[in-house]
């Protein structure tokens, strides 16, 4: 530069200019160091040796200088300017990014599946709900909101829109409403049915849309549980009203059985087979037990039949009736009994149990036609407040469990939902009545126990039976059945008949009297209290258990017991209700006889009855 080399400059911030701005002066000099818009940034101090004037070429590389340093501080600053800018989008960035993640993570935790899509519905962010249901994670890098900067692609490799992505018939079901909330800036909202993919089940889906302008915005809430629920709740109401109606037939029925059948029994007796329409009677009689054992099954369905619950060794009722499901099932079928438990214990009717095991194993050999294995597994099992949905109606509680399993054709998808219904059958007209399940099903959940049917078309079916378990295990019995002779008859001794319907209450006390009984006939309680009060002193109270008038058989029993403590009881019902389920009027053990009785049974129960309480 060409300045004296003795000179020495200073830069001075703007105020401790010495001087600066004053002009020149001998000795030295100053320069104002200014910005492009003129603003004062410091002054340049020259001062030199000697008390002289700056030459003009001195001045001038000052002033070269000066302008460069200025031009240099403009340059700083704009650099400045630019660092704070590019400060400032980098936070706004890193905000952005901070948001965005938060979004994300909001709905990765949504158990719904979100999707949106753009204009041209190509999907632009799915959380992970919606990208495993889509199967978008194939055909995408990353499901961020940021695909649209081209991170990953969401769209299907044809670039086809959103409903592609789903199955045909939702497809077909979801596209115009879908394009019609995008048009209007709607909401639209709709159940999708998904089909079943694999061994999955079907699934279903409460999906709504948003359009918003520049796009659409779609979640999925997977609803099939509640689905599952609502059709389990409207099977079981559909249950209790077929179990209503066909209940309350049936015990109209009964009553009337009993008389038809009683008179036609006497009848039988009294002409001996002598009379030449013994035949006609037969015959009548024949049809009239038919009737009672549909009856009988109704009530079975309807949980209206009289149980005689007592503790059985379920191992040991299995054990003993295997030859019996051998011979039902048929010589095509190999049978295999697998227990998990060598005694367990319910307190159950054990005929009934035999009855529907017997049902389930001819079901089972009508299902294998060309041969198979029906296997029968006991095993004990906890059911706890978490168990299952389909066991639904099932307290916690032990229970014991039999399952019955075959290899046959399975039950087609469309019928396994009605199966346990009455008189549903598939089988060919005359081969089946399609009561078998439905006694099955009103038996176990008459026994507060549950029975559950799992199909596969062509591989075979398992019904699985829970009855409550008992711990206690001091007692056992099976069923006995009655070989019917000649009827026991009494000798003389006094019955207290109790039965609010006419026709029956005659028909029993006919039957009685030629038991050689003497009977003292009453409508309903009151009446045979106050033949008790009158001084009668019976040897027996026959009693209904349902009775008009308010107090019932069980009621009037214990009543009688204060004044006649040691008169044996024995209860008629042809039809249990609610509250005498299983003994919740009956005792377990106590003393019951089903209506529609044979004049063999009402004289065999009463007579074991009255020599029962003499021991
Ligand atoms: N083990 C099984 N395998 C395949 N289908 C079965 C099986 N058990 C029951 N089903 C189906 O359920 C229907 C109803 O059975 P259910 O036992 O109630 O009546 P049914 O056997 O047809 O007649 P019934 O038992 O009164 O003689 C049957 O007709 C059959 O379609
Ligand atoms: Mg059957």
């Amino acid at each position: 530069m060409l300045v004296d080399p003795h000179a020495t400059c200073v830069v001075l911030p703007p105020g401790l200019d010495l001087g600066a701005g004053r002009g020149r002066k001998p000795g030295g000099d100053s320069f104002s160091l200014l910005t492009r818009e003129g603003c004062l940034e410091g002054v340049l101090l020259v001062t030199l040796k000697t008390r002289r004037r700056l030459e003009a070429i001195e001045r001038s590389s000052l002033e070269q200088l000066v302008y460069s340093a200025s031009h240099t501080l403009d340059v700083i600053q704009l650099l400045e300017e630019r660092r704070a800018e590019v400060e400032k989008v980098t936070a706004l960035h890193r905000m952005a990014d901070q948001s965005r993640r938060q979004i994300e993570a909001v709905f990765s935790a949504m158990p719904d599946a979100v999707l949106a899509v753009d204009e041209a519905w190509q999907p632009i962010f799915a959380n992970e709900e919606a990208r495993t249901l889509l199967s978008l994670g194939s055909i995408c890098s990353s499901g961020s909101l940021d695909n649209t900067s081209g991170g990953g692609n969401l769209t299907s490799a044809s670039g086809s829109p959103l409903w592609a992505l789903f199955p045909a018939p939702v497809l077909e079901q979801i596209e115009a409403s879908l394009r019609h909330a995008a048009d209007t800036r709607s909401e639209m909202s709709c159940t999708i049915r998904w089909p079943s993919q694999a061994d999955a089940p079907e699934r279903y889906f409460a999906m709504r849309g948003v359009g918003h302008g520049s796009g659409t915005t779609v979640s999925l809430q997977d609803i099939s549980r509640q689905i599952e629920a609502d059709a389990r709740d409207r099977q079981a109401a559909k249950m209790k009203a077929i179990g209503l109606l066909t209940g309350g037939i049936a015990h109209d029925f009964n009553n009337l059985l009993t008389v038809i059948m009683g008179n036609l029994e006497l009848l039988q007796i009294d002409e001996g087979g002598s009379r030449h329409d013994s035949g006609s009677i037969e015959d009548a009689f024949q049809a009239a037990r038919s009737a009672a054992d549909l009856v009988h099954q109704l009530l079975a369905f309807a949980r209206k039949q009289p149980l005689a619950p007592r503790l059985v060794n379920v191992a040991q009722l299995l054990r003993e009736m295997t030859g019996l499901i051998k011979s039902s099932a048929g010589p095509l079928i190999t049978i295999a009994l697998t227990f998990d438990c060598a005694s367990c214990h319910a307190l159950i009717d054990a005929t009934q149990l035999q009855n529907a095991l017997i049902n389930l194993a001819v079901n089972a050999r009508d299902a294998m036609a060309d041969g198979g294995t029906l296997t029968i597994r006991l095993s004990t099992t906890v059911i706890t407040a978490d168990s299952p949905p389909e066991r639904d109606g099932l307290q916690p509680g032990d229970y014991v469990r039999i399952d019955v399993a075959d290899t046959g054709y399975g039950v087609a998808s469309e019928h396994l939902s009605h199966v346990f219904e009455p008189f549903f059958t598939t089988k060919p007209s005359g081969a089946g009545t399609g009561l078998g399940l439905s006694m099955v099903y009103g038996f176990v959940k008459q026994s507060r126990g549950h029975v559950g049917i799992v199909s596969t078309p062509g591989t075979g079916t398992t019904i699985t039976l829970y009855l409550p378990r008992s711990l206690d295990s001091t007692a056992n019995s099976t069923a006995s059945v009655a070989v019917e002779s000649q009827p026991p008859s009494g000798n003389g001794e006094t019955i207290l008949l109790v039965e609010d319907v006419d026709l029956v209450r005659h028909q029993t006390a006919r039957m009685l009297r030629r038991l050689r009984y003497m009977v003292i006939e009453a409508a309903d309680a009151q009446q045979a209290l106050s033949a008790v009060m009158c001084g009668a002193s019976p040897d027996l109270l026959l009693s209904d258990i349902e009775l008009s008038g308010g107090i019932n058989g069980p009621d009037l029993a214990q009543r009688l017991n204060v004044i006649l403590p040691d008169m044996p009881v024995l209860f008629v019902s042809g039809y249990a209700d609610d509250g005498s389920l299983n003994g919740n009027l009956v005792e377990p053990g106590q003393n019951l006889l089903q209506k529609p009785f044979s004049f063999y049974q009402l004289g065999s129960q009463v007579l074991n009855t009255v020599k029962r309480s003499v021991l």
